[in-house]
Order: C-alpha cells, then structure tokens, then sequence
C-alpha cells in the first residue's frame, strides 16, 4: 500500500437507542467489560460510551420525547438506532453519494459527539440502515 492509499472505511460506533441509560450501561461496561468513556450530549440525547476495540458503542437516551431518539424509541422501541463509519475522505465520499442519487441527511458535516466531523445518509438510499460517515 502506497502513502497515498485510502484508508478503508472502519466502524466509528454503533448506535444504540436506550430506554434508560443507567439500566443498560452496566450490562455492557460491567457484564462484557467494556471501558466506559465520556461523551458530550449531542441531538438532543445524553450519550453513554463504551469502547469495543477500536470502535464505540454510544447508548443513546432520550433527553425529551421530540428528540430524534426520544421519536425513535416512541415509534419502534429501544434498539439499534445507526451505525457510524469513519471514512478516509469526508467530503469526498459525501460528494460521490449525492452524485450517486443517495439522500443525503447532512449536506454539509457538522461535529458529532465524539467531536468529529460527521453527516447522516437517509436510510431509504442503504437499505434500510441510518448511517452516518465521520472524520477518521
Ligand atoms: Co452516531
């Protein structure tokens, strides 16, 4: 692989809509021993972090019932909400979507949790699954 070689996209976070943190953190940070990490609220959600590998697992608590989560969990329940990949060019992989047809939720990044650049793509352009690019 040459210096100039992209780097292949990896899983940044799984995101997980969570009733309440405080019940469901312990099952991941205790009974799997994941080290807990500390993130920023962001969306309108308190965030739990746990570190599996090279990735997180961000719990996702509603900080109100109009939040993007508190919605989520209303209408489906608690679960897997989005799945996060840190690619090697943001911009430019934002760029070949949209030219691709894929709606995109974020036209332009913005900082996410772990305070890094992130944007959403609308599920109904990847099968189904909310997925958000990030900053490496
Ligand atoms: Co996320």
């Amino acid at each position: 692989m040459t210096h100039d070689s992209p780097r292949p996209a990896r899983i940044a976070h799984v995101g997980i809509a969570v009733q309440s943190l405080a019940e469901i953190l312990p099952f991941y940070r205790d009974l799997l021993g994941m080290p807990e990490l500390q993130l920023a609220d962001a969306d309108g959600a308190k965030i739990g972090a746990v570190q599996a590998g090279d990735s997180l697992i961000e719990l996702l608590e509603a900080s109100s019932s109009d939040s993007p989560i508190g919605k989520f969990v209303a209408k489906r329940g608690p679960g897997i909400h989005h799945i996060c990949f840190a690619v090697d060019d943001l911009d430019a992989t934002l760029a070949r979507c949209k030219q691709a047809g894929v709606r995109l939720i974020d036209e332009t990044p913005r900082i996410g949790a772990e305070g890094k650049r992130i944007a959403f793509l609308h599920p109904s352009a990847t099968g189904g699954v909310l997925v958000e690019l990030s900053d490496f």
